[in-house]
């Protein structure tokens, strides 16, 4: 038989039924403008059906939608319009589509600044820093001119941190709060390896955090993570596990989906994308925190300013570094070699900013 290999098999691991998150509809029903850069890529494809169907904001909030992209993908782009024109999805009250995002960001609510340049096999997503960074300082300069001064920011493309770091310092004007990166891709990657290893429902785990950086350095800390209440440290009981391969696994795998797809992640991404929004607009459960990254206040010994991945708590569109969490030498040494890594990506990123000035 030719190529046996490839026809066998692989015995996979079978994940228990997601059960639906329990939706909270019961915000009034409102408007908001949400722009979606790098509409026209796939990530954006897959995000875009998700946000106009009700699965971000809730079935009682209408969209405004404002597509941006590059001049070169605007053809695409028109593409993508005529096929929401075709959905005709009740929630989406307007789409306006273009290439200028001094345009499309006017009077936003919301922007999810998925475009940029993606990671090719072998880059890591550092080395996307030159390429992808002047778009943001641009971004953040329209942002700063013509969102509202409550616009909601979340970073998707790599360098995710310091992108939104770019970002941020370029819109003085719009608190520095406003400002996400997208890391509940590798919470929902964590999450997905401990029900696998507990033989859980996804559902059952809760409290896994992500530290730091959306890199290889960042840190899936399962110290106070649960399932079904009781501690994934306890579970499992395999130290080895949990200290290296579990760790290793969540960090390597959008590097693991670039080899074995032949492309970076996309439906996952756009997945947690919606995961991201919709926690820090309708909140999180009492007791359960979410991992986001956010502008650090310092909090954990992170130097201020930097963008750096922490357990939050969400409500109302506003959010809570969760303070007070015990840290062993372990992972006070995990964290720290995730924040020298984002130390490391500042300075470069400010050497670009410079030469871009
Ligand atoms: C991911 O984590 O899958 C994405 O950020 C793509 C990448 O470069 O790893």
């Amino acid at each position: 038989m030719k190529n046996q290999k490839s026809n066998q098999i692989k015995e996979t691991p079978t994940l228990k039924a997601l059960a639906p998150k329990q939706i909270d509809e019961e915000k009034a029903s409102k408007t908001l403008r949400v722009c979606v850069t790098g509409a026209a890529g796939q990530i954006g494809y897959s995000f875009i059906p998700l946000l106009c169907n009700g699965a971000v904001f809730g079935t009682n909030t209408k969209i405004q939608l404002r597509l941006l992209d590059v001049p070169s993908a605007i053809k695409t782009l028109e593409g993508v319009v005529l096929e929401l024109q075709d959905c005709a999805y009740p929630l989406v009250e307007e789409i306006k589509f273009g290439d200028n995002p001094r345009e499309m960001f006017v009077g936003c609510d919301v922007v999810v600044f998925i475009g940029g340049f993606p990671r090719k096999q072998g880059m890591e997503r550092k080395e996307l820093l030159t390429i992808n960074g002047g778009i943001f300082h641009d971004q953040g300069k329209a942002l700063d001119e013509v969102a509202k001064k409550t616009v909601k920011c979340l970073v998707v493309a790599n360098p995710a941190n310091t992108n939104c770091l770019i970002l941020q310092k370029h819109a003085p004007s719009i608190p520095k709060e406003n400002f996400t990166c997208l890391t509940r891709l590798d919470q929902n990657r964590a999450v997905a390896q401990i029900a696998l290893k507990t033989d859980a429902a996804v559902t059952d785990v809760k409290n896994v955090i992500i530290w730091g950086n959306h890199s290889a350095t960042q840190y899936p800390d399962v110290n106070h993570a649960k399932v079904r209440n009781e501690s994934v440290r306890n579970i499992i009981n395999d130290d080895v596990y949990l200290n290296l391969d579990f760790i290793s696994k969540v960090q390597k795998r959008g590097a693991e989906i670039i080899q074995v797809r032949g492309g970076s992640s996309v439906f996952s991404a756009a997945n947690a994308i919606k995961d991201h929004l919709r926690d820090w607009y309708f909140g999180t459960k009492e007791g359960s925190f979410v991992s986001m990254g956010v502008v650090s206040d310092g909090s954990y010994g992170v130097p201020e300013g930097l963008v750096f991945s922490y357990p939050v708590t969400c409500e109302d569109f506003s959010y809570k570094i969760v303070q007070g969490l015990s840290l062993d030498p372990f992972s006070t040494e995990k964290i720290r070699i995730t924040t020298q890594e984002l130390v490391e990506e500042r300075n470069e990123a400010l050497v670009i900013e410079a030469e871009l000035e």
